[in-house]
């Protein structure tokens, strides 16, 4: 089996589909290699993440680690929610393999939209947090690497 029980499971049960209206943050992201795109919606308040949903025009591994990324990212502080990197996504799901690490890449950039577009419109800084590319393809040797 290529893929974990769990990868499976949140690829056919996807969790957070959809969108949040009054979102306080959303994140697009693409990968122009293989024309995957991820949006994720963020409702932050008092600094923590009550919801987040999110739309994936992409692989299977690409809804897997959305689905996982979204259920990671809810009830945490924005601080708690920088750790939440590709790899922890990953560990989360119970691995991915090396071909589809590039999926949860695009679901940690898609996070990490969504908080730049908060704090933006909020006028704040988020310690920690480098504004985000709309096309990981760029970055996609670096992380690579970073395997
Ligand atoms: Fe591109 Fe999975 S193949 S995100």
């Amino acid at each position: 089996m290529m893929y974990s029980e769990k990868v499976m499971d949140h690829f056919m049960n996807p969790r957070n589909v959809g969108e949040i209206e009054d979102a306080s943050g959303v994140g697009t992201v693409g990968n122009a290699k293989c024309g995957d795109i991820m949006k994720i919606f963020l409702k932050i308040e008092d600094g923590i993440v009550l919801d987040a949903k999110f739309k994936t025009f992409g692989c299977g591994a690409a809804v897997a680690t959305s689905s996982m990324a979204t259920e990671l990212i809810k009830g945490k502080t924005i601080q708690e929610a920088l750790e939440i990197t590709n790899k922890a996504v990953m560990e989360a799901l119970d691995g991915l393999p090396p071909v589809k690490v590039h999926c949860s890449c695009l679901a940690e950039e898609a996070l990490h939209a969504a908080l730049w577009d908060y704090a933006e419109k909020n006028g704040i800084v988020i310690e920690g947090l480098e504004k985000p590319v709309n096309d990981i393809g760029e970055h996609e040797e670096g992380y690579y690497e970073a395997e």
